[in-house]
């Protein structure tokens, strides 16, 4: 009854793909608030690939590793339980950034309540969280599509795809996604209303997109990167724009990723200039300040009304975190990808 488990970091991964067997669980005292402190029961965590650099050994722009044996980290959300601290009760709903195990103290540094009509707990690690966001301001800010432009999305249904995908049609704009199988592709169409969506594992995979595309790509939300974009960029139109928001087909996991691979670049930049395409860098957290609340406003909105439906893979048990942030990178997601601690 008084115990914690906690999912810590046994070894680096020995790839660049963090896997399962990087992590054990183990079991510690439940911990105790102090005066101006609250313990937190988790209820969820987000698998989300960002993740991925507080595992590696060295630091980057996505954070700074952790120590080994350290509990990881990442988006999470829970109840209050025990509460020493002013600004919060027992039965409060939080989210925030902490370690993956049962329980958690915080100080409240860096804790949000989730107070502004958030209809799922869960939904502040998808729609309302780093992944939504994200599509939010790629899609108002970044690279924002005019109606009946045509609109391609990678990992349509992932967590910042689907989103996007979905504001994209709210737009009024042809929405083309890119997943990785037709079972994936389906659910893209049927069940978030994407006008096509096109399997990168298909063999005629660059004929297939420019078939769904026949009025070329205005708007790329891209966050694959790698063969995928290789297929985008010779349909972009004049004046096509690029939401560069993330590569998980040619990661950031390491150099070697992109040995061979400058020739492309070059050519990638020589029809950047000649079609006078823009591409911007999205960092999501670069516009909470200013963009934060209308978007809270706009996707409470946008779910009551059903023109969002976020689509989430649920995961059950703290013990099956470390397999379920796997298999994001092995594709096997289908929605984003959730993990539930306790009700
Ligand atoms: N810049 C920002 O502020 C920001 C904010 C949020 C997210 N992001 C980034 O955006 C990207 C997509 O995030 P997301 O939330 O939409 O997805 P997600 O929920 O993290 O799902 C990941 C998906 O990536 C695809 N994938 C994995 N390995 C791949 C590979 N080798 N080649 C091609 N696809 C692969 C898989 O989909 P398929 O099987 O369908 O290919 C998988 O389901 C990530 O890199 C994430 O870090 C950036």
């Amino acid at each position: 009854m008084n115990a914690n488990r906690r999912v810590i970091l046994s070894e680096r991964p020995r790839y660049i793909v963090p896997t399962a067997n990087c992590f054990r669980l183990e079991t510690t005292a439940m911990p105790v608030p102090a005066d101006g402190e609250l313990r937190i029961r988790t209820t969820w965590l987000g698998m989300d690939s960002m993740l991925y650099a507080r595992v590696q050994r060295v630091s980057s722009q996505q954070g700074e590793p952790i120590k080994l044996k350290d509990a990881m980290i990442g988006p999470a959300v829970g109840r209050v339980e025990e509460s020493r601290h002013p600004d919060y009760k027992a039965g409060d709903l939080v989210s925030g950034f902490w370690e993956w195990q049962d329980y958690v103290i915080s100080t409240g540094k860096r804790l949000r309540k989730l107070d502004f009509g958030v209809q799922k707990p869960s939904y502040a690690l998808s729609a309302y969280g780093v992944p939504g966001f994200g599509a939010y301001v790629a899609l108002d800010r970044i690279a924002p599509p005019q109606a009946g432009e045509t609109v391609v999305v990678g990992t349509a249904l992932g967590g910042l795809g689907q989103i996007a995908g979905q504001i994209a049609k709210l737009k009024g704009c042809r929405v083309v996604g890119i997943a990785g199988t037709d079972e994936k592709c389906g659910l893209a169409v049927q069940k978030l209303g994407f006008d096509a969506c096109i399997n990168h594992e298909a063999k005629d995979f660059s004929r297939l997109l420019m078939e769904a595309c026949p009025a070329g790509i205005d708007v790329d939300i891209e966050t694959v990167g790698g063969k995928t974009l290789e297929a985008i960029v010779p349909l972009l139109n004049l004046n096509a724009r690029i939401a560069a928001c993330g590569l998980m087909g040619t990661p950031h996991f390491g150099e070697t990723a992109f040995k061979g691979r400058y020739q492309n670049t070059m050519s990638f930049m020589y029809e950047i200039i000649n079609r006078r395409i823009s591409v911007r860098g999205l960092v999501a957290f670069d516009h909470l300040r200013d963009k934060l609340q209308d978007f809270h406003r706009d996707m409470r909105g946008w779910i009551d009304s059903e023109a969002v439906r976020p689509l989430e893979d649920i995961v059950d048990g703290l013990e099956n975190a470390p397999m379920a942030f796997q298999d994001i990178f092995e594709g096997r997601n289908l929605g984003k990808r959730v993990v539930r601690i306790a009700e």
